[in-house]
């Protein structure tokens, strides 16, 4: 754990200068749009240790796949998240010297603000120069949510003597991935332009071809006296504006601009646009946009806030996670996704993995406008072709489709083969997505339109991968990895199986939904995927019938693959703390040999069927595999959190809420330096809402709260949207209070009793901290 940001209810704040903290800063202090986004670099010249990171949207290079031991079936190329030309960077130059804090003579009063409630990012310091002139800087800068092409940078800096100052704002297009297989530069620059106060820099990715173009526009206040020079080269695009400051004047440079990619424009046109965004927030100015900005996320909040009471750092760590979720997508485009890593980072390469559908979606269903995640959906709806695709290449045949580990466009990003070949349970994440995203909305014509065609091709997926053992006399699905990784290549993982045979189930339920209330439109479907109905279904009922569920009779618990117990049974508690987490400490062998579980694999299964089983069972496979995890996955405590709420093991919920809300502040992994966890921040949510606040939706599209309350928390409040009505909860230690903000009737089911709440408004209840289920 690392502990060097104030702790504060909206605001993330860094107090005092340290090199050491600024890679993890750059994360944790990252902005975005959901069109764009980039790591805090700093925007004046800084020679330490950096991770430069500006990213455009959907733009990828198809970077060559690198592997030491080549599998046939890996994918030739994959697409990658590029670092983007940087559009932010304003060196200052004072007398002669280049401010730059890593060569500073000293800095002092270093304070980094984020502002949650706002999205605006602010620094200041006073740094004293090598030539003896000390200067107090200032700097705000903000990714415009409601112009999502436009970003403002505004720089202040106050002399303490007399001296020149030369502010060099610019675009420069020559910069790199960390992460690049080969050390290829993935841009070529097509154009830079400049003028008085104006630069544009047009660049293209190599191979796939996309453009993005950058505009910027800057203004100069507290001084009406300077001079402009331009700069460019090939790469580069920019000013120098020369200025006789007097000392203890400020003079302040607002840089607007204007980043424009060919997702969203013609190529021809793409140049003018980003002018046109960096000359229109230039009129506009500053105020006017941070007031738009201040509106836009006010309204985020309003739909979307955890509130809790007593505790700072909870509060923190649920805002901080919530923020970011909405800064990375917004849900309007449906060619884009969630990454890991969203805008704050390199790793993990390609954007999509299963971390969406079961993590991301939860999340943005009950936040945000149905769209958002209906979005989500249309995007591997899209990609559907290049499952089948995938599907083909390992020898899947008629339609089977096999949805990537890791992918931006459709195709594979993964090549590890026990990854990118094993691990298949992200089939059947994808396709519950379908069914979570219907029972939450109701939007039951996504099926015909969209669904449909996704689930036949996953069942088909599934039933070939199924192969029927003589000697269980049930079919099995052999050499894969469940969610945890850190077994590989095991027959009958509970949880794979357990997915697999959900699908099968609920394709055949799909079909009879969409023959029964679009015949003509399930006619088209089954026309063009080739579907022989009755055949085929009831090959999929007999495969997800007959289909090997591993259980322990002697533990009394749903086994996490065949041969798990042969394994030497210790738990977590009993290694070293010098060993954790194991994977930084011990041989990949002995990982794979040992009992421990990277994150929640069986746990992962029970918590999405819950209602399928009582609160014994859940108890007894609670209490077998919690111990044995090391969740050493950002995605393992909130499920363990949301599963000890539900069998009331409120100290275990409370320590794993711990756990997920703050890792990315506190840095529990130490690798917050590399970039954000944002699809488990997603689960830190579901930890509250789902965990603490019971919230369910089970199969008769009901929706379902039985509040508790950690004793550590005087209250706490979220808001949820269901059926595109909006609610408010709020939990004290003694009651619960509901709250409509529908215009419509809302009825919900509160610790088991129906109730239904008039537009406007609430009802409360005593808290019932002995409700289950
Ligand atoms: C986890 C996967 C997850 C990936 C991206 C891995 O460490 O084991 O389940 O999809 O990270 O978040």
């Amino acid at each position: 754990m690392r502990q060097y940001l104030k702790q504060d209810e909206w605001r993330i704040i860094e107090e005092g200068f340290s090199p050491d903290h600024h890679k993890a800063s750059e994360s944790i202090f990252s902005l975005g749009n959901g069109q764009m986004g980039q790591r805090a670099n700093f925007e004046e010249a800084w020679s330490g240790p950096t991770l430069q990171g500006s990213y455009v949207a959907g733009v990828y290079y198809p970077d060559k796949t690198r592997v030491g031991w080549w599998k046939n079936g890996y994918p030739e190329y994959f697409a990658k998240v590029l670092n983007a030309p940087n559009w932010i960077g304003i060196d200052v130059n004072i007398d002669g010297e280049t401010l730059d804090l890593f060569k500073a003579d000293k800095v002092e009063d270093f304070r980094r603000i984020l502002d949650m409630r706002s999205g605006v990012l602010s620094r200041s310091f006073r740094v004293t120069l090598k030539n003896g002139n000390t200067l107090s800087v200032k700097s705000e800068r903000f990714l415009s949510m409601t112009r999502n092409e436009t970003g403002v940078v505004k720089y202040s800096v106050t002399p303490e003597k007399d001296c020149k100052i030369i502010f060099s704002p610019y675009i420069d297009g020559d910069v790199e991935n960390e992460d690049s297989n080969y050390d290829e530069k993935f841009w070529n620059i097509l154009k830079t332009d400049v003028d008085e106060g104006k630069g544009s820099l047009l660049s293209q990715t190599k191979k796939s071809d996309f453009q993005v173009a950058f505009a910027m526009e800057t203004e100069i206040s507290g001084i009406d006296n300077f001079d402009i020079q331009t700069v460019k080269n090939e790469t580069f695009a920019g000013n120098h504006i020369t200025i006789k400051a007097d000392k203890n004047q400020t003079i302040t440079l607002i840089k607007y601009v204007g980043v424009c990619s060919s997702l969203n424009h013609k190529p021809e046109e793409l140049t003018a646009a980003a002018k046109k965004q960096a000359s229109e927030a230039r009129l506009l100015g500053f105020k006017t946009l941070l007031e738009e900005q201040k509106q836009h996320w006010e309204n985020i909040w309003n739909l979307g806030d955890i509130k809790i009471k007593g505790d700072v750092a909870a509060q923190q760590g649920i805002r901080f996670n919530i923020f970011h979720l909405n800064q990375t997508y917004t849900g309007e485009d449906e060619r884009l996704n969630v990454g890991p890593k969203g805008f704050t980072g390199e790793k993990y390469g390609g954007t999509t993995y299963w971390d969406t559908e079961a993590y991301g979606i939860p999340f943005f269903l009950m936040t945000a406008p149905q769209k958002v995640v209906r979005n989500l959906l249309v995007y591997r709806y899209k990609h559907l072709q290049k499952a089948i695709e995938n599907a083909e290449k390992l020898g899947f045949t008629n339609g089977a489709a096999l949805y990537p580990m890791v992918t931006i466009n459709g195709e594979e990003c993964h090549n590890e083969w026990e990854i990118t070949f094993e691990e298949i349970h992200r089939n059947g994440a994808i396709a519950f997505a379908i069914y979570n995203y219907i029972r939450h909305t109701g939007d039951i014509k996504y099926l015909s339109e969209y669904g449909l065609e996704v689930l036949i091709g996953i069942a088909r997926f599934w039933s070939q991968r199924a192969t029927f053992s003589h000697d269980k006399k049930k079919f099995v699905i052999l050499g894969v990895t469940g969610p945890n990784e850190y077994e590989n290549n095991v027959n009958n993982n509970w949880y794979t199986n357990k997915i697999a045979q959900w699908c099968l189930n609920y394709a055949r339920e799909a079909i009879d939904i969409v023959r029964r209330n679009h015949p003509e439109r399930f006619d088209e479907i089954t026309e063009k995927v080739n579907l022989d109905t009755a055949t085929e279904t009831s090959v999929w009922k007999s495969v997800a019938t007959n289909l090997h569920l591993p259980y322990s009779k002697d533990q009394e618990v749903f086994l996490q693959q065949d041969g798990y117990l042969d394994k030497e049974q210790i738990t977590a508690d009993e290694l070293s703390p010098s060993v954790r987490p194991i994977n930084q400490h011990w041989s990949w062998d002995r990982i794979l040999r040992s009992c421990f579980i990277k994150q929640a694999d069986t746990l992962q299964g029970i918590y999405l069927f819950e209602e399928e089983f009582d609160t014994e069972t859940i108890r007894r496979n609670f209490a077998f595999y919690e111990p044995r995890t090391v969740h050493e996955s950002s995605l393992s405590p909130c499920v363990h959190n949301i599963l000890a709420a539900r069998i009331g093991n409120l100290d275990k919920a409370y320590q794993m809420y711990l756990r997920t809300s703050r890792l990315d502040i506190d840095d529990y992994n130490h690798e917050v330096h590399e970039g954000l966890h944002i699809t488990s921040m997603a689960g830190t949510w579901m930890s509250i809402v789902e965990g603490f606040g019971g919230k369910r939706v089970y199969k008769d599209g009901k929706l379902r709260l039985s509040p508790i309350i950690p004793g550590q928390w005087k209250e706490y409040a979220f808001k949820i949207r269901f059926h595109e009505k909006n609610l408010e909860v709020k939990v004290t230690q003694e009651e619960v209070e509901i709250c409509s903000h529908a215009d419509e009737k809302i009825s919900l089911i509160l610790y088991g009793n129906e109730i239904s709440l008039a537009p406007g408004k609430s009802i409360k209840e005593p808290i019932n901290v002995n409700y289950h289920a």
